[in-house]
């Protein structure tokens, strides 16, 4: 049941309510000052609509990471806004912030970031734990979901990249998000067991969740219904893919 831009929150006969997944309005951010100054990304405008799956692909160091961190309230912004499910988080405290992060945001980082004395189910457990939905049941359910329920009192040392990767996933979505954040899932993996975590994700992209995805990847581009290209802090060029391609059957 994807939704997509044009039919979000229209109901027959009523003007329709916007309520973008996640909305960047001018969203700047520089680092350090003076001569120093670095300008991450600049005056960023980027509407995401609820249930699509965005690819932000550009070169190393064109801004990707900084615009993932804004959206997911890693960091504030430090010009324009920033609105998340109609939610301006903009200007939220610390405190604020992190309670966003930590209910709202499920991310997926290229390293896995598995602890390694934890078992898969425990890692997920971990995590799921800080939303109160860290029982066996939802967390073997979301171990379910990435194909990984028989590996459920493995510890990372004994799994594959991939199959770390797909941990690291239902990690995030035990706490059911509905905006999954992801820099450089796959930028660890090979091509098989990359394939295998991009399969995930568009499942959990088909369920309905919303998806940013950054990569500097091409073919990831494929599966995705809109790519985002970044260069020097700013959006080069967008272009909508009319029918994305299925996880299985991407190369590289
Ligand atoms: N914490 C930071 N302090 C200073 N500069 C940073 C910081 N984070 C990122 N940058 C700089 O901002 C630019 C964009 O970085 P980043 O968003 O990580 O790019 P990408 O993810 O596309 O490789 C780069 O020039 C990078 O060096
Ligand atoms: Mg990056």
């Amino acid at each position: 049941m994807r939704r997509h831009a044009g039919q979000v929150g229209r109901v027959a006969g009523v003007e329709a309510v916007p309520s973008h997944a996640v909305e960047l309005r001018k969203a700047g951010k520089f680092y350090g000052s003076g001569p120093a100054r670095v300008h991450a990304l600049r005056e960023v405008d980027l509407t995401v609509e609820t249930g699509e799956f965005v690819v932000l692909l550009g070169p190393s160091g064109s801004g990707k990471t900084t615009l993932l961190n804004l959206v997911g309230g890693i960091e504030p912004p430090t010009s324009g806004a920033v609105v998340v499910g109609g939610r301006d988080i903009t200007g939220l405290s610390e405190d604020a912030r992190t309670a966003y992060r930590r209910d709202t945001v499920g991310f997926v980082f290229q390293l896995f970031n598995l602890v390694p004395t934890l078992t898969a189910m425990e890692n997920v457990r971990l995590v799921a734990e800080l939303t109160g939905r860290g029982d066996r049941e939802h967390a073997r359910a979301a171990l379910d979901a990435v194909g990984l329920a028989s590996r459920a009192n493995h510890f990372p040392a004994q799994l594959s990249g991939g199959e770390q990767q797909r941990v690291a996933i239902a990690r995030a979505v035990a706490k059911n998000p509905a905006l999954l954040l992801c820099d450089e899932p796959t930028g660890a993996l090979d091509l098989e067991t990359g394939r295998g975590v991009l399969e995930v994700l568009q499942d959990l992209n088909r369920q309905g969740r919303t998806l940013l995805v950054v990569t500097h990847n091409a073919a990831i581009a494929t599966i995705a219904h809109r790519v985002v290209r970044m260069r020097s802090g700013q959006i080069s060029e967008v272009t909508t893919t009319p029918a994305p391609g299925a996880a299985a059957e991407v190369t590289w």
